[in-house]
């Protein structure tokens, strides 16, 4: 169909091809040159589509109807796939998630950074399915259906995720497939006993009812369980019956806790605790090194994924274990961590104080006395510290790992003076990272190689991890 810019016109409907797949997880189209980004659609579909909104660039559009099928589409294997919005890929083919993942990024760099480094092929996860190691249920009293395929089963119990941009709804939920069949299994067996024991759910919008969400959290490596209930007020006799019932039926859940949280902020977790069995702990490792998790300690989310991406960052280092490496944006350590075994030493900065404390434990636990953290906000840290850091030995590796938003003006001028020799900056946003990139390769440094790692498969997330070298 032949359209020109100015007759594409909101609610219109149109027949495109989905050429190919944007960071985020919408296909694209072209009606001429303009660019539509279509919800939901995937790569080699012919649609009918509406234009729902139109910029002076691009426009956005929802699927009317599915004209040809894609030949890369497969029959997605969650049952609640149409209503959840999580995994919103996992009807495209897994090899072809990584390839259109590998195009993004190469796109990205090209239009945002103007750079065309090599982009190595995307690493596939090593597990499609089950790779979560927490999932954080929500149980309310008002359950999210569709209008058209409600089975009727009652509206005012719903134990699962929050729907899509909702925070008062939640999709009911047997299963979910991102954790493991024995945690399924647990939650389904939670789900009978609440409603054997008539728990009341919470109402998020009078703020009222009990029980708030279920975390379960599993330990990879070790297979020990934590299950923690979120709860609006102080009563764990409440859960006494199904504690002992849990813990009769599972033996692999090691411990249980209650947390209140009797806030309107819908947060998993509660600054009091109370622990109802075990030690309110649980292990895992990531390479050699093991954690012990609490309820609300941050540890990785996928396991084996963050060993990969470890992997992929300890392979662009090359240690001999001579080297100083600094770890920009450390959380809790575990890179630095990760490769304190393998270097002479690690700094690692960090602006949030429990994770620093976390940090300095773990290395305690690990007998690691080689890895060094510091409590720094990285915005100014390092201009208005010019004493500490000259005083610190100079890094012969510097890994960044900085949130979304990527690295702070500031920061990056300051690195780009400090002029280090070899620069590894991971990220989940190749969008910031390109641009950030782009500012490094201005000023003298090659950016040798882009490895873009999936560690969030059937999600639109991108972990990437680049090598910059001064010239
Ligand atoms: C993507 S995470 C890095 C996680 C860590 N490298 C790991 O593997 O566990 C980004 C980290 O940057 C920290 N952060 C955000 N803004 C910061 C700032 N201005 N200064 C220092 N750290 C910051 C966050 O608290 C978070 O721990």
């Amino acid at each position: 169909m032949s359209e020109s810019i100015s007759t594409i016109k909101k609610n219109s409907s149109y027949t495109v091809t989905i050429e190919s797949l944007a960071f985020g997880g919408k296909g694209i189209a072209r009606l001429q040159d303009f660019v539509i980004f279509v919800r939901d659609a995937l790569p080699g579909q012919q649609l009918r589509i509406k234009i729902i909104r139109k910029k002076k660039q691009y426009a956005e559009a929802i699927i009317e109807d599915i004209l040809c099928q894609s030949p890369h589409y497969i029959q997605p294997p969650c049952p609640y796939f149409q209503d959840c919005g999580g995994c919103i890929l996992q009807n495209l083919e897994y090899s072809k998630q990584l390839s259109f993942k590998e195009q993004q990024v190469r796109e990205i760099f090209a239009h945002l950074g103007r750079l065309n480094p090599i982009i190595l092929p995307t690493k596939r996860a090593p597990e499609i399915w089950g790779y979560r190691n927490k999932m954080e249920f929500s149980a309310g009293t008002d359950r999210w259906y569709m209008k058209e395929n409600d089975p009727g089963t009652p509206r005012d119990f719903a134990i699962g995720l929050h729907a899509p941009r909702r925070f008062d709804k939640i999709l009911d939920l047997e299963a979910c497939l991102l954790q493991d069949d024995e945690r399924n299994q647990i939650l389904q067996f939670i789900r009978n006993s609440i409603k054997a024991l008539d728990l009341p759910l919470y109402n998020a919008k009078t703020h009222e009812g009990y029980l708030r969400n279920i975390v379960i959290r599993k330990g990879y490596h070790t297979g020990e369980i934590m299950v923690n209930f979120v709860t609006r007020d102080e009563s764990p006799e409440r859960l006494f019956p199904l504690v002992d019932s849990l813990l009769e039926n599972f033996p692999n859940v090691t411990t249980i806790v209650n947390n209140i949280n009797n806030t309107l902020g819908m947060v998993a977790f509660g600054k009091k605790e109370i622990l109802l069995a075990g030690s309110g702990i649980i292990h895992d490792r990531l390479g050699d090194i093991s954690y012990e998790i609490s309820a609300n300690s941050f540890f990785q989310t996928n396991t084996k994924g963050a060993e990969q991406l470890y992997r992929v960052i300890e392979d662009f280092v090359t240690l001999t274990g001579k080297e100083t490496v600094w770890d920009l944006y450390c959380g809790t350590g575990s890179i630095a961590l990760y490769l304190s075994q393998k270097t002479k030493e690690v700094f690692g900065f960090e602006v949030i104080s429990d994770a620093i404390s976390n940090a300095r434990r773990n290395a305690e636990k690990n007998h690691i006395t080689n890895c060094h953290f510091f409590e720094a906000n990285l915005d100014k840290f390092f201009k208005k510290n010019v004493s500490l850091i000259q005083s610190l030995p100079t890094p012969d590796i510097v890994i960044v790992d900085p949130p979304r938003a990527g690295l702070h003006p500031d920061m990056l001028k300051e690195l780009i003076t400090l002029a280090f020799q070899k620069i590894i900056y991971v990220s989940c946003n190749p969008s910031t990272q390109a641009r950030d990139c782009a500012a490094f390769v201005a000023q003298g440094y090659i950016l040798e190689k882009v490895q873009p790692v999936d560690m969030f498969p059937h999600t639109a997330h991108i972990e990437s991890v680049t090598l910059l070298k001064k010239a």
